[in-house]
């Protein structure tokens, strides 16, 4: 596959970037700057890009097959930006008639039970509240009112860092996945081993999915 992936200089977009270079995917890999460090395979190509801009998101996935998000917000900028972010991917996806998306969100709209989303559940930090409410906002105004688009919204657990890799991961839709003890956590790498299993596998079209061990 030839994938465009949209934030292949961030934490996760990196390991994203590295999982699907191992399976032989052509990857075209967009930061603001057009640098990507870390990666280097002859099927990379780093490249300069605004996720805000439609235009420029129609302009970097033409001719690819997929188009694949890690994007955030980063450490500077309104939280909110995730929304235009949102709007400019599917519109750019529309106009470069490309017709696979898939979205690493945000684990704050996943259901810990019945009727009950992470985000209002009394632990949840106050720190994450910003960005966990607009990449809520991202899915439920824009991503799940789009039906002319192969959108997956693949959400990590609670707790994502760097770690190891096993391949193993469970995936729930639209619930929180955590293991026998609650504790619900995913490595950046096996969080990227679902995304790229997702993206090939056609897997979880139109859902909100939750992954985690
Ligand atoms: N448990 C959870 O729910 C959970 C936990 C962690 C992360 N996440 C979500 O996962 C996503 C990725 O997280 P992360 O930690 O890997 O993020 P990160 O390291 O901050 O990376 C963000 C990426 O977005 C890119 N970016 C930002 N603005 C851009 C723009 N206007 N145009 C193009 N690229 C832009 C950055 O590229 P440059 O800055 O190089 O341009 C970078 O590649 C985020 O949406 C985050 O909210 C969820």
């Amino acid at each position: 596959m030839n994938v465009l992936l949209l934030g292949a200089s961030g934490r996760i977009g990196r390991r994203i970037a590295a999982e699907l270079l191992d399976r032989d995917h052509a990857v075209t890999g967009v930061s603001r700057s057009g640098e990507v460090g870390g990666v280097d395979d002859p099927d990379f190509t780093a490249v300069a890009g605004d996720a805000t801009d439609p235009d420029d998101v129609a302009r970097l996935a033409a001719d690819h097959d997929a188009v694949g998000s890690a994007l955030g917000p980063g450490a500077d900028a309104d939280p909110e930006v995730l929304v235009d972010m949102m709007d400019a991917v599917v519109e750019g996806l529309r106009r470069a008639s490309v017709d696979r998306l898939v979205w690493t969100g945000g684990a704050g709209g996943l259901e810990v039970a019945p009727g009950t989303r992470l985000i209002e559940t009394a632990d949840f930090p106050d720190e994450w509240r910003p960005v966990a409410e607009a990449a809520i906002e991202a899915h439920d105004d824009v991503l799940s009112e789009v039906d002319d688009l192969a959108w997956t919204y693949l959400a990590p657990a609670a707790l994502i860092e760097p770690g190891d890799r096993t391949g193993e991961y469970r995936t729930a839709e639209g619930e929180l996945v955590a293991d026998e003890d609650g504790e619900s956590y995913i490595s950046m790498e096996d969080f990227a081993v679902a995304f790229a299993d997702v993206l090939e596998d056609d897997e979880g079209v139109h859902e909100y999915l939750g992954v985690g061990y």
